[in-house]
């Protein structure tokens, strides 16, 4: 996000230097009560005053302040008389704006450090005399510069927290954001309240009027298309989009033959009827089959179906007159995953799914509201616009669909029987109330044939594999500990219910080093 006007009394601008928990200083900002935004290190006085802000951050980086090509501060923002909060990097600038030297090298310190506080009167109020932060810097300030005290220190660095003699300035050597540093949360806290005089009126419902205001902003009278998936971060974009814009936004929902069962109906539901929004369906489910007959190996599968999709994409964006704009669900997470927006391996598969390179071949220009939220503040958003519990809870789901839970070659009979699989599945653990409690649950149909009886007869029939996974972040998972008698209903139910499969099995692999799709 960037400075401008913004409709709420307790802005806090955060001035990112590059560091990875940035956002993560937002999050608590916004969890504490008022509203953290991100803006870029070199904002100005002026265009901070423009924001309304109650309090300014300084956030950490990787960059070192004596090197030449490091990122620089206005120094005006230190002399607007706005209480300032500077971390790490952050601080290491705004001390060396005010005169202090900074030294790397010797006291290098990365983890956990004791810390003993000298002065808990207004940034460190109510945190133990002796408390634990976490530290990640190789520089630190070397002196005080007979403009600073200092309100903490630990045995490597004497000025793990500083507070400006005249100014509402405070620094902190240490990282208050992260959850190693456990009073964190309070040094928030007495920011906001004690030092900057916030209410704390911020809710995550307002972000919904933030984030209206914003695409407002941005898109002008301009039209907007926008691509859903079926997952919560797309649905929740059109919602605030359609809020912001109302019939200027078209939606194009692509059925590419891999979904779940009734997944296109509830896309459907939920937003040509529920929200009465221009939807246009493709169906463009032969096509992707076509693109995959005889295609067996899962990275070419992939490869297949993320161009399709695009071409399918394109041909459904051309039909819509005048628009300027291709919005995205891009969350937080996905931009750290792609390394700032630089396409890695991970980059490449979310790009499949969020239409990458779409908007410069279209001309379009992006619009990614969300992209500063992290997954929770986006289920508590979508709920505040009004989707659907189902739609806001649901499981992740890859843009490659089914196709990649076929293993080996996709057919669509195989795809028929694996649904019929993995709504039993997802229809048994909703009702142990166990969907909640999982990341995510699907079936995997194999290609293997196995032996069973039925009746007097002999069977040679598929095999099934259940997996259902417990992660906070998808990169690392472990299995999750259904009760027997839930995968006993499972299975019975599969194997009587759905032809072509005599046997299931349940997957107990954790990643890793086993990956949560089987392909
Ligand atoms: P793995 O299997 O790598 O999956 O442990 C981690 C998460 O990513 C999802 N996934 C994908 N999502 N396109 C996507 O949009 C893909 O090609 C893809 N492959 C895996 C997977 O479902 C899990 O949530």
């Amino acid at each position: 996000m960037d400075a401008g006007s913004w409709p709420h009394d307790e802005v806090i601008p955060i001035l990112d230097f590059g560091s990875q928990t940035a956002q993560l200083i937002a999050r608590r900002v916004r969890e504490a009560g008022a509203l953290g935004v991100l803006v870029r290190p070199g904002i100005s006085a002026e265009e901070i005053r423009g924001m309304g802000a109650k309090g300014v951050i300084l956030s950490g980086g990787p960059a070192s302040v004596n090197e030449g090509d490091a990122p620089r501060m206005d120094p005006g923002v230190l002399e607007m008389g706005l209480p300032v909060l500077a971390i790490c990097y952050g601080m290491q600038e705004a001390c060396r704006v005010m005169g202090s030297k900074v030294v790397g090298g010797a006291s290098r310190e990365f983890g956990r450090a004791k810390t003993r506080i000298e002065d808990a009167s207004d940034l460190l109020k109510a945190i133990p005399q002796d408390t634990t932060v976490w530290m990640s810097h190789g520089d630190q300030i070397a002196d005080l510069a007979g403009r600073f005290d200092t309100l903490a220190s630990t045995d490597t660095c004497p000025h793990a927290a500083v507070r400006h003699k005249t100014l509402p300035f405070y620094g902190v050597q240490f990282h208050p954001e992260v959850t190693h540093t456990p009073h964190g949360v309070h040094i928030f806290q007495n920011f906001l309240y004690e030092v900057c005089g916030c209410k704390g009126t911020w809710r995550m419902g307002d972000y919904v009027d933030v984030a209206v205001a914003r695409v407002r902003e941005m898109v002008g009278d301009g039209r907007v298309i926008c691509g859903l998936s079926g997952g919560v971060d797309s649905a929740v974009c059109a919602a605030l989009i359609h809020k912001a814009i109302g019939d200027r936004l078209v939606c194009v929902f692509v059925d590419n033959g891999l979904l779940r069962k009734n997944e296109r109906e509830l896309v459907e539901m939920t937003f040509r009827d529920h929200f009465a929004l221009d939807l246009r369906v493709v169906r463009a489910g032969e096509r992707f089959l076509g693109d995959l007959a005889g295609i067996a190996e899962p990275q070419e599968k992939r490869r297949r179906i993320g161009h399709r999709f695009i071409e399918v994409f394109k041909e459904a964006a051309r039909e819509v007159d005048g628009a300027a704009f291709l919005a995205q669900g891009t969350l937080y997470p996905d931009v750290i995953e792609s390394g700032h927006g630089h396409a890695g391996e991970s980059a490449n598969i979310k790009l499949h799914h969020n239409v990458g390179g779409l908007p410069e071949e279209l001309g379009f220009e992006l619009v990614e509201p969300l992209r500063d939220l992290f997954k929770d503040e986006v289920r508590k958003l979508g709920l505040v616009l009004g989707l659907p519990e189902e739609m806001v809870w649901r499981h992740p789901f890859p843009g490659p669909g089914l196709a990649v839970r076929v293993v080996g070659e996709v057919t669509s009979e195989k795809l028929a029987v694996l649904r019929e699989c993995d709504a039993i599945l997802l229809d048994e653990i909703s009702s142990a109330g166990l969907y909640r409690k999982t990341s995510q649950v699907f079936a995997v149909l194999l290609p293997v044939q196995s032996v069973g009886v039925m009746g007097d007869g002999r069977t040679y029939e598929s095999v099934v594999a259940l997996r259902a996974v417990e992660t906070d972040d998808f990169m690392t998972a472990d299995w999750a500990r259904i009760p027997f008698d839930v995968l006993a209903r499972i299975s019975n139910r599969i194997i009587n219910e759905v032809r072509g499969v005599n046997r299931v099995v349940y997957d107990i692999s954790s990643k890793p080093p086993a990956t949560i799709e089987w392909e």
